[in-house]
């Protein structure tokens, strides 16, 4: 059975008592409203560890104002039983004043990869996210920590995270999970109307397009984010934030698509801001 504690000292007794018996440490930090892109950092963090911790925070520091912290889901109940079916051992759902008790003041920062793409939409965003997993990490130690390649510049700061300020935590990707029709899952996906869902599809679409054009020969970034920008605009009530071809580990715009590359967007459907990428 799942365990659920709503305070570091639980997890840190618990984390404790495993290591007592020499097991390892799987961690999936999440906000809950599970999906099975969730699930299968759970599995994989099942598969590879002793014991796996969840934690479940809806982190109001990554949200700026005026973005969805308020309507993000929330359904604990649910997300218990989808946890549980997966072996995780224990949850962790701090309050807001576990995490940050009056007088907090301390943040984590990065000046270079949280600049690039989704960060010059959402300022802030990253040193929110940076200061929550570093914070978790500190109170579960654990050994391996498990994210999705849908937030993969995400993936990319919090590993530069753990190395600069030697967590001690191997910071580890897994693939995107979609649906049927390749949109991919997200939370966020709840917002969606009927119609909007069905459009929705157009990001996959367009990097399965630019997936195709590189296949085929095409080079020119250029070339290859005009098409994919056309794709996008036939699809009447979608609005592009960004569309860019980068490389994988800095995040540089590139001209020439070679090497692994990087193509990433972000597009407004409605009230829903939606992402996805793809590594070439
Ligand atoms: P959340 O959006 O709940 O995502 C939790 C983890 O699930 C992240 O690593 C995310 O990349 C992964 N994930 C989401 N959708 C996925 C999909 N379709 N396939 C595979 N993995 C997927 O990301 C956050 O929460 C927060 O920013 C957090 C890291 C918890 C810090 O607050």
């Amino acid at each position: 059975m799942t365990r659920l504690v709503e305070t570091a000292v639980e997890v840190r007794e618990f984390v404790a008592a495993c290591r007592k018996r020499g097991g390892s440490i799987g961690f999936v930090p999440t906000m809950g409203a599970f999906h099975e892109g969730h699930l299968s950092l759970m599995r994989q963090a099942a598969r590879q560890n002793d014991a796996v911790v969840v934690s479940i925070f809806v982190n109001p520091i990554q949200f700026a104002a005026g973005e969805d912290y308020d309507r993000y889901p929330r359904r604990l109940e649910k997300d218990t039983r989808m946890a549980d079916s997966e072996g995780v051992d224990l949850i962790f759902f701090p309050s807001v004043a576990e995490m940050y008790p009056k007088g907090f003041d301390s943040y984590v920062d990065q000046t270079d990869l949280p600049s690039k793409l989704c960060g010059s939409f959402r300022p802030g965003h990253f040193r929110g996210v940076m200061t929550i997993v570093t914070k978790l990490f500190n109170i579960v130690k654990p050994d391996t920590a498990y994210f999705g390649q849908k937030d993969y510049q995400q993936y990319l700061i919090l590993r530069r995270t753990a190395v600069d300020l030697n967590l001690d935590v191997d910071v580890r990707v897994l693939p995107t999970v979609r649906e049927e029709d390749g949109l991919a899952m997200s939370s966020r996906n709840f917002y969606l109307g009927p119609k909007q869902r069905k459009d929705a599809t157009c990001l996959h679409e367009a990097l399965e397009c630019a997936a195709k054009l590189v296949d085929g020969g095409e080079n020119s970034a250029a070339r290859v984010a005009a098409e994919m920008r056309r794709l996008i605009r036939k699809v009447k009530g979608t609005r592009v934030e960004y569309i860019e071809i980068v490389n994988s580990e800095t995040l540089e715009p590139v001209k020439e698509v070679k090497g692994r590359t990087l193509i990433a967007l972000a597009v407004r459907i409605g009230k829903a801001r939606l992402i996805d990428n793809l590594i070439v």
